[in-house]
């Protein structure tokens, strides 16, 4: 672990000698990059469904939070329409989901609290309270899945049945519920359900014992962590949560275990093999299409937490990768591979906006 963190030190004088000079191929990338990124992202929108390709239904929702995310940033308006158009074709009942009641209600927990979460940004950016109106009935969908029939509560992950507490159910509800806490000035009930999911989420061994989480607790009465993989995103989640939640409370204890988990993450050999943030499942095809959005879900969370820290801690971690992926992982046609570590490998939705949410990142 010295040695890492000597290496990050090292990373983070290199970076601020290469901002001052200002060499175009080897500084930070900036808006312009960013821009060019979204714009990429963008091809592979379709106006008539509203969504960026096919498949995961769940990474439209991200895209969406993502050219919000770019809007707030940047001050620009111009994906505005998409984010209209979007919203309003998206939010109609889903074909493949006959309970699904439209706003984004869907089979799954967490898919809900993605979508949710874009609306909540949303919000913030055009105070259009229609997004968030959607956003808080989407809470009241999840939390109708908080189950206590077994392991004392926590949302369950598979509504069709009934099962799997997991991390990144849990993770969204947090963020969602201490978010829409931030937005509405004086209220209590989704603080007090913020502090509920923490509490249970704290508790209910997610978080293994070197400050990872894992994907969530077996599905029997014993309730422990089933030791499957560490996504990123089960990190990048939690931090942002986390942030989300000091935000509101001022509860200093919560930046503490955001930053165990996120210098777990940075400093791992696994997850940040030569200070690049890596999936853990190799090259495609191994990384089937949802993982390929992880790392995007993981430096936004990141971000957020380093924003809230004077030190600015992970700041040179997520330049690094900035730049790593724009030389690397980058094609002459501003898309981005699956491996920030380079080479470019294919266009897909979850690439592009990992890309786009690590460029943000680093604006
Ligand atoms: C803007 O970004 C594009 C794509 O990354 C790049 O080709 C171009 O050189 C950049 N222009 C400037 C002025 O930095
Ligand atoms: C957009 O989706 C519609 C409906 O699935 C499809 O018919 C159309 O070909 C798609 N457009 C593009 C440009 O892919
Ligand atoms: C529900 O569980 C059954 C049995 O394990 C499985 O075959 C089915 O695919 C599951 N349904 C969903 C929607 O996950
Ligand atoms: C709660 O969990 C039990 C046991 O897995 C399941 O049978 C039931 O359908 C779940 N109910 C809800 C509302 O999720
Ligand atoms: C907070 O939740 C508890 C139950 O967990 C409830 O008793 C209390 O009334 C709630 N407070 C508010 C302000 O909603
Ligand atoms: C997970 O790993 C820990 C530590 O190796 C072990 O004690 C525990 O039994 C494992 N849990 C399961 C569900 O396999
Ligand atoms: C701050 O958060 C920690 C961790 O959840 C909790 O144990 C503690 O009670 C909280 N402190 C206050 C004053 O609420
Ligand atoms: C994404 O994950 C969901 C849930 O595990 C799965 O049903 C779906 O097939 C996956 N999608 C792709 C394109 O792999
Ligand atoms: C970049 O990759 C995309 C997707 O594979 C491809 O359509 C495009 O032609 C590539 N651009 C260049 C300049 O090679
Ligand atoms: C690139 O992605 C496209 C669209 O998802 C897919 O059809 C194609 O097989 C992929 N190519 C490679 C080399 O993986």
């Amino acid at each position: 672990m010295g040695s890492t963190r000597l290496q990050l030190a090292v990373y983070c004088v290199w970076a601020s000698i290469t901002a001052v000079a200002g060499e175009a191929p080897s500084s930070v990338p900036g808006v312009n990059a960013t821009h060019a990124a979204v714009d990429a992202m963008m091809a592979l929108y379709n106006e008539t469904t509203g969504i960026w390709d096919n498949d995961p239904w769940w990474e439209s929702g991200v895209a969406l939070r993502a050219v919000a995310d770019y809007m707030l940033k940047t001050g620009s308006d111009e994906y505005l329409p998409v984010a209209y158009n979007t919203f309003n074709i998206q939010r109609a009942p889903l074909e493949w989901w006959p309970e699904g009641g439209g706003d984004f209600r869907a089979d799954s927990t967490d898919d809900t609290g993605w979508w949710a979460l874009a609306l909540t940004t949303l919000y913030e950016l055009t105070r259009d309270v229609e997004f968030l109106d959607v956003a808080k009935e989407d809470e009241a969908y999840m939390f109708q899945y908080w189950n206590k029939t077994t392991c004392g509560g926590g949302l369950i992950w598979n509504i069709p049945n009934g099962t799997y507490h997991n991390a990144i159910s849990n993770e969204l509800y947090l963020e969602l519920t201490a978010t829409l806490h931030n937005l509405i000035p004086g209220e209590e009930y989704y603080l007090n359900k913020s502090l509920l999911g923490w509490e249970w989420f704290k508790a209910s061994g997610m978080i293994n014992s070197e400050n990872l989480v894992n994907d969530g607790l077996t599905d029997n009465t014993a309730c422990v962590n089933n030791n499957a993989t560490t996504w990123t995103y089960n990190q990048g989640v939690l931090i942002a949560g986390l942030t989300q939640l000091y935000k509101a409370t001022s509860n200093t204890s919560l930046l503490e275990t955001a930053q165990q988990i996120a210098d777990a993450t940075v400093y791992s050999a696994i997850l940040s093999p030569g200070g690049i943030l890596t999936e853990p499942c190799g090259t495609a095809p191994d990384c089937d299409p949802n993982t390929t959005a992880f790392k995007g879900a993981f430096m936004r969370g990141l971000a957020q937490l380093d924003a809230v820290i004077e030190e600015h801690p992970y700041k040179s971690y997520i330049q690094n990768n900035a730049l790593a992926a724009y030389t690397n992982a980058r094609n002459g046609s501003d898309f981005y591979g699956l491996r920030w570590q380079g080479p470019f490998d294919n266009a897909s939705i979850g690439r592009q906006e990992s890309a786009v949410n690590l460029l943000l990142a680093a604006l």
